[in-house]
């Protein structure tokens, strides 16, 4: 089916962006494909540092290039990383996805067992604060 294949493809870039993960100090990759409504996709690695703090995970990557890029309205996102179960996003990413994304942008979380999580933003952050509230 038409939208199954386009799911695996989102999956496989986020692999591939998984190896270009910069992870010195954890070993953990992770890798994003951020498909944006005009059909291009922006991949992401997570990009770690000596002094932590400034590290960046790969979701975000993902976000910030796409949305330096002149995108502002996505469809879908892959994130990967090798875990027991699909990969949860920390509490950052989920907040940065909230200015982003609504309901209607597919989140799939996944592993390299190929669990795969279909969800939404609202489900991984209710009760956010978002940029309506400062309408
Ligand atoms: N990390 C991500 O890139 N995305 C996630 O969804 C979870 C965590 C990164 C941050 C850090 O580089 C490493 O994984 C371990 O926390």
């Amino acid at each position: 089916m038409r939208s199954e294949n386009a799911r695996s493809n989102l999956i496989s870039k986020a692999k591939q962006a998984m190896s270009n993960a910069h992870v010195p100090y954890s070993n953990f990759r992770v890798g994003a494909a951020l498909e944006s409504q005009s059909g291009v996709v922006y991949t992401g690695c997570n990009i770690e540092n000596a002094a932590y703090t400034p590290s960046c995970c790969a979701e975000r990557v993902a976000i910030f290039k796409a949305v330096s890029s002149g995108e502002k309205k996505f469809s879908r996102i892959a994130i990967i990383g090798d875990t027991e179960t699909p990969i949860a996003p920390c509490g950052v990413c989920r907040q940065v996805m909230i200015e982003f994304f609504d309901n209607t942008t597919t989140i799939y979380l996944t592993n390299l067992k190929g669990d795969v999580k279909e969800t939404n933003i609202n489900e991984l952050l209710p009760y956010a604060f978002g940029p309506e509230a400062l309408d």
